[in-house]
C-alpha cells in the first residue's frame, strides 16, 4: 500500500504545475431528484464533466479535473482549475459559488496544550440516560481523523442488530490486517482527494496518508468515543482518574468518515473532503453529524461546513460544531450559521492536582497527569528557566523552555519554572528532562490566567495558575538558595467553581451575521478523557513512545462531542423532532449559574457573559424535558438567507427549487433560541414563536432587562391547551433615556409556567 501511495504522489508532483492552478469546490446547490439508481448518479457526473467541459472546451479534461462529484444531496464538484476559470465558471446560472479547497483546523488544544479529565459522572445523570435509553436508537457520525477501531470504547457487546435504515459501508475491512466495523462502529469511510490536491501543490512534504479510516493521530478516537462510546471499566490515564468510560450516547451506533489528515502548514482537513463526507454521510443515513474543525468564518456560500450542515438540516440531521479555540478575544468564534449547533469549552469540577512546596512553606496547588513522581518530602533547588538559559539562548525563549535552549551544565538535578506560550506544554516539560531537570513547574501567562490543564508530562511536574506563578517568581527572586519539592498526583472531585469559561474557548459576536448570537452552549472541554489512538503517544510528539488507550485533552473538540451525545439521546426520546427542536430544548434548558451558585466566570474569575457561553452551559437532565421550543424548518432559514442579501436565484439553487423571498422578513425575528439586536435605535419589536411539547399550561414571561434597555412582552402570558400548540409573543426592546453605553449589554427572558423554566439570552447593544 505503501508503494501504491508513493506512486500516486509522485505522479502529481510531476505533472505540470501552473502558478495559478489550485483546487476548488464548485458548488451547485442541491439536487432536485428524489432516491437516484446507480444511472442517474452516472448522469449526474455526466452533468458535472459537461458543465465544466463548455469552460474547458472538452469533456474529457473536464473528467481529469474533477477529482469529486457530490451526487447525493449537495450538488457540485471539485476540480483542479486556474484562478481566472473559477471566477468565469462562477457565474454560471447554475452554480451558487465557488471557493477555494482551503484546509481547516481540529479544535484541539492538543499539540500545543494537553491535559486531562473524565467524561462520566455527574454530568450525565442517569435518568436522562435512561429515559433516553442510553440513545440506542441514534446514529451518530464524526467528521474527524478518523478512529481505533480496536478501542473498547467501540465494544459491540449486547448490541443487536444495526438499524435495516443503515446504508453506509466500512472500508478497509479486509479480514487480514484491515478495518474492522461491528454493531457499535456500523460504519467507516475516508476521503482525501481534497487534501491530496492541497498537498500536490503545497510546498509541504508529509507522505504519510494512508488510504484507511484508522485514526493514526487520536483527536477521532477521543471526539467519537465522547459522543457514542460505549461503557468500559477501569479507564483511566496512567491511573489517574479511574472510572467508567462512555459517550454521552453510550448505547448509539457510530460512524466515523475521515476527512483530517497529517497538517500541510497547519491546517488537515480540507474543504471538498468535508463536503464529500457530508454528502455520504446523509446519504448513509446518519441522524446526527459531529464535526470538530474549523476555518475562518466566510460567507454562508463559500463555507463548506455551512453548506455541508444545510443540506444535513434539510433531511432532519443536527449538526454539532466546536467554537474554536481562538479565545479569549472578542469575535473569534466559528461555525456560526443558525442551522449549526456550536459549542463552546467550560471546566468540570474534577482535577488532577498536585502540589508544589516551596522552601519558605507556602504550598501551591498545580495539576498534572504525569506518571512519575517526585520522592516524597525532598527538596530539589528551584530555577526559573531564564537562569539556567544557555548562552545563545534568549531570555524571552529561554523562558518559554523552547528547544536546546536550557544549559544542561546549570539545570541538572533541579527544578526548573517554565512559562505557558508558543510551544507545546509538554514539550517544555521534554526539554527540562533532557537538560537533565528533575521537575517543572509550568506558570500561567497573564492571558492563560486560571485555564489549568493536566498534561501527560515525562516528568514530575505541576502546572499553576497565573497569580500563583508570580509567587513561585518572587520566592525565586527572595533567596539565595531557593527550592521546592512537587507531591504526587491525586484525582480530586467536587472541586469547585466548575464549570468556568476555558481561555482558549472563541468568543462571540458572530462577525457574519451578528444577530445571531454564537457560541449556542457550552460544554466540559478541558482535561476530557475518552479513547485514544494506539499510534501515537499520549503527547502526540515523537519523543513520546509510551501508548495508552485512554486520554485527556482539551479543546472545543472536546466539548462539542459532548454536546452530539446529549443530541443522540434527545433524538432517540424524540425522533420526530427537528433538529431546530433538539437544539431549542437543550438550550433553553441550559444554565448560567455554577456549582457554587454564583453566575458563571471566565478564566479570570470575572462574570462570563453569553459570548462565552451562549445560552449557557448544557444540563441534559433538563434538556429531555424543555415545555417549550422554538422551533423552525427549511423555509426558516432559506427566508434568514433573503434577508441576508442572498439572491434568490442563488437561494432557489441551495434550495432545490423556487423560491420567493418574503417582502419583509427581518432577521431580528428568525425564531432563534437566542434573541440579539446589534444595532438597537431607540426601539424595535422582534417576534418569537414557542410550541408547547410538554403539558398544557399556562406560561409567564419573566424578563431581566440588559442594562440601559427596557423590554416590554407582549402577551406576558401563552395559555397551552393541547400538545404541538403553537404561540408567538412579541418583545419590544427600547433604550432607557440617556443611557446608551455602545457597548453590548445582556439580559434574559424565561417562560415559566412554575415547572418548566424557557430560557434565551438577550443580547443588545444600543446605538
Ligand atoms: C466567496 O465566493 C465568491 C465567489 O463565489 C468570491 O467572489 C468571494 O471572494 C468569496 N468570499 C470569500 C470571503 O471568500
Ligand atoms: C467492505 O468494503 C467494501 C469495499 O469498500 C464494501 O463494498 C463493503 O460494503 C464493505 N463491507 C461492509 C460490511 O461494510
Ligand atoms: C482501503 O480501501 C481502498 C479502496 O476501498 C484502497 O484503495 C486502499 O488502498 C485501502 N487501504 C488500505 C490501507 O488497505
Ligand atoms: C511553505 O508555504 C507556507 C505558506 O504558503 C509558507 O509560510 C512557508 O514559509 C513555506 N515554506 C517553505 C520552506 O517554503
Ligand atoms: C546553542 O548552541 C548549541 C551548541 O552549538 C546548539 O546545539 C543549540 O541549538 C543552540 N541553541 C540555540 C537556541 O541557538
Ligand atoms: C490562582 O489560584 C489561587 C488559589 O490557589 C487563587 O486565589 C487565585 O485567584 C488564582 N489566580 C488566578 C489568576 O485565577
Ligand atoms: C524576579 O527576577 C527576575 C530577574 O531579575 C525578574 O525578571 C522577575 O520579574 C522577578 N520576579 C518578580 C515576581 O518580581
Ligand atoms: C475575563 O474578563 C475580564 C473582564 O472582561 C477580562 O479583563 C479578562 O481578560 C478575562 N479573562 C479571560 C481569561 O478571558
Ligand atoms: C414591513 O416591516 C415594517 C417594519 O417591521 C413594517 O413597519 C411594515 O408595515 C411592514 N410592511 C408590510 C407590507 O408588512
Ligand atoms: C425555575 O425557576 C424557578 C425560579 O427561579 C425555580 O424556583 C425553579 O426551581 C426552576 N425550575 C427548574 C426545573 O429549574
Amino acid at each position: 500500500m505503501r508503494l501504491s501511495f508513493f506512486f500516486l504522489l509522485l505522479f502529481v508532483l510531476q505533472e505540470p504545475t501552473f502558478a495559478k492552478q489550485s483546487s476548488y469546490v464548485v458548488y451547485m446547490g442541491a439536487h432536485s431528484h428524489g432516491e437516484m439508481s446507480q444511472y442517474d448518479l452516472h448522469q449526474v457526473k455526466e452533468s458535472h464533466y459537461d458543465l465544466l467541459g463548455s469552460f474547458l472546451g472538452s469533456h474529457d479534461t473536464a473528467k481529469d479535473a474533477i477529482f469529486y462529484s457530490y451526487t447525493r444531496h449537495i450538488n457540485g464538484f471539485a476540480a483542479i482549475l486556474e484562478e481566472e476559470l473559477a471566477l468565469e465558471i462562477a457565474n454560471h446560472p447554475n452554480v451558487v459559488s465557488v471557493f477555494q479547497n482551503k484546509g481547516r483546523k481540529l479544535h484541539t488544544t492538543r499539540s500545543w496544550s494537553f491535559l486531562g479529565l473524565e467524561t462520566d459522572g455527574e454530568i450525565f445523570p442517569s435518568s436522562a440516560w435512561e429515559k433516553a435509553r442510553y440513545g440506542e436508537d441514534t446514529i451518530i457520525a464524526n467528521l474527524d481523523t478518523g478512529v481505533w477501531p480496536e478501542s473498547k470504547s467501540f465494544g459491540d457487546e449486547g448490541f443487536g442488530p444495526i438499524q435495516p435504515r443503515w446504508k453506509g459501508i466500512c472500508q478497509n475491512n479486509t479480514s487480514v490486517g484491515g478495518f474492522k466495523c461491528n454493531r457499535k462502529l456500523i460504519g467507516a469511510r475516508y476521503f482525501n482527494k481534497g487534501y491530496l490536491a492541497a498537498l500536490s501543490t503545497s510546498n509541504s512534504s508529509h507522505t504519510t496518508t494512508i488510504n484507511s479510516p484508522r485514526d493514526y493521530d487520536g483527536h477521532g478516537t477521543h471526539t467519537l468515543s465522547t459522543a457514542g462510546g460505549s461503557f468500559v471499566r477501569d479507564a483511566s490515564v496512567f491511573g489517574f482518574g479511574k472510572g467508567i468510560a462512555k459517550g454521552g450516547s453510550p448505547r448509539a451506533r457510530v460512524a466515523t468518515y475521515k476527512v483530517c489528515w497529517p497538517p500541510i502548514n497547519g491546517d488537515e482537513c480540507y474543504d471538498a473532503d468535508v463536503l464529500a463526507a457530508f454528502d455520504m454521510a446523509i446519504a448513509d443515513g446518519v441522524d446526527i453529524i459531529s464535526a470538530s474543525i474549523g476555518g475562518n468564518p466566510s460567507p454562508y456560500f463559500n463555507d463548506t461546513l455551512a453548506i455541508g450542515s444545510f443540506h444535513a438540516t434539510k433531511k432532519g440531521i443536527l449538526v454539532v460544531c466546536s467554537a474554536g479555540n481562538s479565545g479569549p478575544m472578542d469575535g473569534t468564534v466559528v461555525n456560526v450559521s443558525p442551522w449549526i449547533f456550536t459549542v463552546g469549552a467550560s471546566t468540570m469540577d474534577r482535577e488532577f492536582s498536585d502540589w508544589v512546596l516551596l522552601g519558605n512553606g507556602k504550598y501551591i496547588k498545580g495539576e498534572s497527569l504525569a506518571p512519575k513522581s517526585l520522592q516524597a518530602g525532598k527538596y530539589y533547588p528551584l530555577v526559573s528557566a531564564a537562569q539556567v538559559k544557555a548562552l545563545n539562548a534568549s531570555v524571552e525563549e529561554a523562558k518559554l523552555c523552547k528547544s536546546r535552549t536550557i544549559d544542561p551544565r546549570k539545570a541538572r538535578g533541579k527544578i526548573v519554572v517554565c512559562i505557558r506560550g508558543d510551544n507545546a506544554r509538554v514539550d517544555k516539560g521534554q526539554q527540562v528532562a533532557l537538560a537533565g531537570g528533575v521537575g517543572m513547574i509550568l506558570a500561567n501567562d497573564h492571558d492563560t490566567a486560571n485555564e489549568i490543564l493536566a498534561d501527560p508530562h515525562v516528568l514530575p511536574a505541576s502546572h499553576i495558575n497565573y497569580s500563583n506563578g508570580i509567587l513561585v517568581s518572587t520566592y525565586i527572586n527572595s533567596t539565595k538558595f531557593p527550592k521546592a519539592s512537587i507531591t504526587r498526583t491525586s484525582t480530586r472531585l467536587g472541586i469547585n467553581p466548575a464549570p468556568f469559561m476555558a481561555a482558549f474557548s472563541s468568543k462571540g459576536p458572530n462577525t457574519i451575521t451578528p444577530e445571531i448570537l454564537k457560541p449556542d452552549i457550552t460544554a466540559p472541554g478541558v482535561s476530557v478523557i475518552a479513547a485514544y489512538t494506539e499510534a501515537q503517544g499520549p503527547t502526540n510528539q515523537v519523543f513520546d513512545k509510551r501508548r495508552v488507550q485512554f486520554n485527556s485533552i482539551s479543546g472545543t473538540s472536546m466539548s462539542c462531542p459532548h454536546i452530539s451525545g446529549i443530541v443522540g439521546l434527545l433524538k432517540t426520546l424524540y425522533p420526530h423532532w427537528s433538529p431546530a427542536a433538539i437544539k431549542s430544548a437543550i438550550m433553553t434548558t441550559a444554565s448560567v449559574i455554577d456549582n457554587v451558585h454564583e453566575p458563571i466566570t471566565n478564566a479570570s474569575n470575572i462574570q462570563a457573559n453569553p459570548f462565552h457561553y451562549g445560552a449557557g452551559h448544557v444540563q441534559p437532565n433538563r434538556a429531555v424535558d424543555p415545555g417549550l421550543v422554538y422551533d423552525m424548518t427549511t423555509t426558516d432559514y432559506l427566508n434568514f438567507l433573503c434577508a441576508l442579501g442572498y439572491n434568490e436565484k442563488s437561494i432557489a439553487l441551495f434550495h432545490a427549487g423556487h423560491y420567493l423571498c418574503p417582502k419583509n422578513f427581518s432577521i431580528l425575528d428568525l425564531n432563534y433560541p437566542s434573541i440579539t439586536v446589534p444595532r438597537l435605535k431607540n426601539t424595535i419589536t422582534v417576534t418569537r414563536t414557542v410550541k408547547n411539547v410538554g403539558s398544557p399550561g399556562k406560561y409567564k414571561a419573566h424578563v431581566q432587562n440588559p442594562r440601559g434597555i427596557s423590554i416590554f412582552v407582549s402577551p406576558p402570558i401563552l395559555e397551552f391547551t393541547t400538545l404541538c400548540q403553537e404561540k408567538s409573543f412579541h418583545l419590544t426592546l427600547e433604550v432607557v433615556k440617556g443611557k446608551i453605553s455602545k457597548n453590548y449589554a445582556f439580559g434574559r427572558i424565561i417562560w415559566s409556567d412554575g415547572y418548566h423554566n424557557v430560557s434565551s439570552p438577550i443580547v443588545v447593544m444600543a446605538m
